[in-house]
């Protein structure tokens, strides 16, 4: 690989003179080319249609889509597609989703469905004025948006509320308006950023029109206008509950009770520690995360507010929950998540849309309810591994699979490969030295 150059225009140019620039800097060229282009689309019109979501596209990056079956979630039975490299996670899922299914499923309810928005600016002036102004410029905001949210309302959503929030106490002379949203079905980044910036010019146009404001009053700065991954009151809650008996083949040398004990101790840790609870909300968002990007939503959006939620109380902790009274176990997720059904990519990738099919085409509470499900799930499986035979034994396979790919072997050594290491430790010197042994017999 040669050092790379400054690139200019790098985005007008067309998609093979880009494959052609970013391949010129290899040693064999003509083989780079080749392994991008092994993985465009055999459809000429499905590649078209991945090129365009995003910008100077060369070449697809293919993950597994797997799928998790017999999930019960509200008493409707899920194959659950999911998108992830990690090996492990889907298997954990439905290990866990096939364990829940005989004890009652998962229970998910929808809280509260409100997204946010501000318009955060600066403005020097008397703010009683500014507070007195409100109703009138509330009511300017409603009125001057009123084509933009027309076809929302219809669909029972729209603009909920419009506040001033006098945010001086922070920085100097800073204001937010602060607005929520209900967006029904879709995500609704696009509905709220494009109403928020009409805001703007709504606030503008009004501070200067007001007779009673000094002249250095009737202008503010709006320093950005954008909605918020922080969604608290976009929230979901899942739960699964049974007899600790149920635990009783869960591990030969637990008894139900300490399982169920240190399960609970487990996560207290991830209450206590923010090490541990990272970590353990990584496990959650294993699942949460496969289902969003296989149903074509922004997994980012839904980690940062996640995230943001597990700090709520001022000191980041575990996004699940555990109480064992009177010998029931009941474990829950309660997780922000502002997903959509209908808008942006879910109708647009092939992918998206099948598993939105998969899915029986649920609304977007629907869809919350499952994605937390899963995240319940898959961090069910780790807790469950991480306190009895540890998480290893089960990455093990794929690891193994994982390196006999990267070096490159026939179906017959992978076969001895599987049998050796059936009860050994991996590593890739060990499954090197084992081929090596195989190949030089
Ligand atoms: C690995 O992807 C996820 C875990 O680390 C989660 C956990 O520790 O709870 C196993």
């Amino acid at each position: 690989m040669q050092r790379v150059q400054v690139i200019k225009g790098f985005s007008k140019l067309f998609k093979e003179d880009k494959l052609k620039q970013v391949t010129s800097y290899f040693e064999n060229p003509g083989e780079a080319e080749q392994i991008l282009k092994s993985f465009w689309h055999q459809n000429p019109s499905v590649q078209n249609l991945l090129d365009e979501f995003s910008e100077n596209s060369i070449s697809n990056f293919n993950f597994p889509y797997g799928i998790a079956p017999n999930f019960l979630i509200n008493d409707t039975l899920y194959l659950i597609p999911m998108v992830i490299e990690e090996s492990s996670v889907v298997a954990a899922a439905a290990s866990s989703a096939k364990f829940w299914a005989e004890h009652g499923g998962f229970h998910a309810k929808v809280i509260a469905v409100k997204k946010i928005g501000q318009v955060h600016f600066i403005w020097e002036g008397n703010k009683e004025k500014l507070i007195a102004a409100m109703p009138r410029l509330r009511e300017e905001m409603i009125k001057g948006t009123r084509h933009l949210t027309a076809n929302m309302e219809k669909r029972g959503g729209g603009i909920l509320d419009i506040d001033l929030v006098d945010m001086t106490h922070e920085i100097d002379n800073y204001y937010q308006i602060k607005a929520s949203f209900n967006t029904v079905d879709s995500m609704g980044a696009n509905f709220i950023n494009t109403i928020l910036e009409e805001f703007a010019g709504i606030l503008t146009r009004f501070i200067a029109r007001q007779d009673n404001f000094e002249s250095h009053e009737k202008y503010c700065e709006i320093i950005m206008s954008i909605l918020s991954n922080y969604t608290p009151e976009c929230l979901v809650k899942t739960y699964v509950e049974c007899e600790i008996d149920a635990f009783k083949n869960c591990d030969e040398n637990l008894s139900a009770e300490r399982f169920a004990w240190k399960f609970e101790k487990a996560v207290q840790i991830a209450h206590a520690d923010v090490h541990r609870a990272t970590t353990h909300n990584k496990g959650v968002f294993n699942g949460i995360d496969a289902v969003i990007l296989a149903t074509g939503n922004d997994f980012r959006a839904i980690e940062a507010g996640g995230h943001t939620y597990a700090a709520r109380n001022g000191k980041y902790a575990s996004l699940t929950d555990i109480k064992i009274e009177n010998n029931r176990f009941h474990y829950s997720l309660t997780i922000p998540m502002a997903l959509g059904t209908v808008g942006g990519l879910t109708g647009l990738h092939p992918l998206a849309k099948f598993s939105l099919g998969l899915l029986n085409n649920p609304d977007a509470e629907q869809l919350m309810m499952i994605a937390a499900s899963v995240g319940l799930a898959n961090n069910f499986g780790a807790v469950k591994s991480l306190i009895t035979k540890g998480i290893q034994i089960g990455h093990m396979r794929m690891h193994l699979y994982n390196i006999l790919n990267h070096i490159g072997v026939s179906p017959q050594e992978k076969n001895k490969a599987v049998e050796y290491f059936k009860d050994k430790k991996v590593s890739f010197s060990s499954v090197n030295e084992l081929i090596a042994n195989l190949r030089s017999n």
